[in-house]
């Protein structure tokens, strides 16, 4: 099966390096794992690969100073419990680089300001937030455009809600390659095939602050615990009715985490009304957990290293730094400004 994803993967053009980024928002979920870390996971054996943890983003919105450092470990440990490797990516944290802000502010005088107030994210959050409507929430984008640029990456594997930002990316290399001369590529967004898994309750896309989510770091028991009360099809009122697996949000995650023999027994069973949708579930937690369970124990494994994710977070800020000062560079050149022999953005 092809769906229209998959089709706009194999059309990106060819990719030379990849970038992508997750705000630190404390426990991953089975959301983030299928939307975005499943395929960077893949990803980094097949290009270079950036991942960032994107702190500058996250001012954005309403928190708690004294938390932000818990929350960003927090995120590297679930990145690399997922299976993140730093042998073979790179891992940092967005605000150990000023570059990014530097060139978010030259983006600035070349973004568009009307197709920044197209932004839907923007929409939804100024919505979600009427008492924080802050400039940075409406800049996001650009901030985000910087980030990319600033390696000049090519490839950028985001879940379906991030694809405007990624065109609006592409707007604003272009404007500044065609104003200042060709100097980034035009990245292309590389969409997972699960773009938008929704949460326990069926109605709504998975979210930790909807909390009908399923966490990286669930065990065995929590897994069953939630998922036994998950709603299925509404038809099925009792063990003798049959249901319509496609209007089933258990079945949908089967798709992702149980084998094809099992969908099929799954979809089957339910619309003869052979199996119960107890026992579809119970095949279902324990598929998922079969999946969650060497994330669990990588991550154990970590916290028996005090330090270890300190020192990947700085190996990463200590391989890209130089990158991005040189890009700096060269954007200082074509613009104009303070050059290389003026330059004081040394690390
Ligand atoms: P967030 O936690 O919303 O900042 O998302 C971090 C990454 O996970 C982004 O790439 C999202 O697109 C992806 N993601 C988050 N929730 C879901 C979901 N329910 N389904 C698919 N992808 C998701
Ligand atoms: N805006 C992205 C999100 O909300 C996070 C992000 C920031 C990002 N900078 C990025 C994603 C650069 C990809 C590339 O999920």
């Amino acid at each position: 099966m092809t769906t229209g994803d998959e089709r706009r993967q194999e059309t990106a053009p060819r990719v030379t390096r990849v970038f992508s980024g997750m705000q630190p928002s404390g426990e991953l979920h089975i959301g983030n794992w299928l939307g975005a870390l499943k395929t960077w996971v893949r990803l980094q054996d097949e290009y270079p690969c950036i991942f960032s943890i994107v702190d500058l983003h996250a001012l954005t919105q309403p928190y708690d100073p004294a938390e932000m450092a818990g929350r960003i470990r927090e995120m590297a440990l679930g990145w690399l419990a997922a299976g993140i490797d730093p042998e073979r990516c790179t891992v940092f944290v967005q605000s150990t680089i000023p570059e990014h802000a530097e060139l978010s502010w030259v983006f600035s005088a070349v973004a568009p300001l009307g197709y920044l107030e197209r932004m839907t994210q923007f929409k939804d959050k100024a919505k979600a937030q009427p008492e924080n409507v802050n400039a940075g929430l409406f800049t996001y984008p650009i901030l985000q455009a910087a980030d990319i640029a600033i390696y000049r990456a090519d490839g950028v594997p985001v879940g379906e809600d991030q694809v405007q930002h990624i065109e609006f990316t592409r707007e604003v290399v272009r404007r500044f390659n065609n104003r200042f001369g060709e100097t980034f590529p035009e990245p292309a967004a590389l969409l997972s095939p699960a773009a938008r898994v929704m949460g326990l309750d069926g109605e709504r896309k998975m979210s930790k602050s909807l909390g009908n989510h399923i966490g990286l770091n669930d065990d065995r028991e929590t897994i069953w615990r939630k998922i036994a009360p998950a709603k299925t099809d509404v038809r099925r009122k009792r063990r003798s009715d049959p249901g319509v697996p496609e209007d089933c949000n258990m079945y949908a995650w089967h798709r992702f985490f149980s084998s094809e023999e099992e969908q099929h027994w799954a979809a089957e069973g339910c619309r003869s009304a052979g199996i119960g949708c107890r026992e579809c579930k119970e095949v279902l937690a324990r598929n998922i957990d079969a999946e969650l369970a060497p994330m669990r124990e990588r991550r154990a494994e970590l916290e028996r290293t005090p330090g270890r994710v300190e020192e990947i977070l700085a190996a990463g800020t200590a391989a890209l730094r130089p990158l991005a000062r040189e890009t700096m560079l060269e954007v200082r050149e074509r613009l104009g400004i303070a050059g290389r022999e003026r330059y004081e953005g040394d690390a």
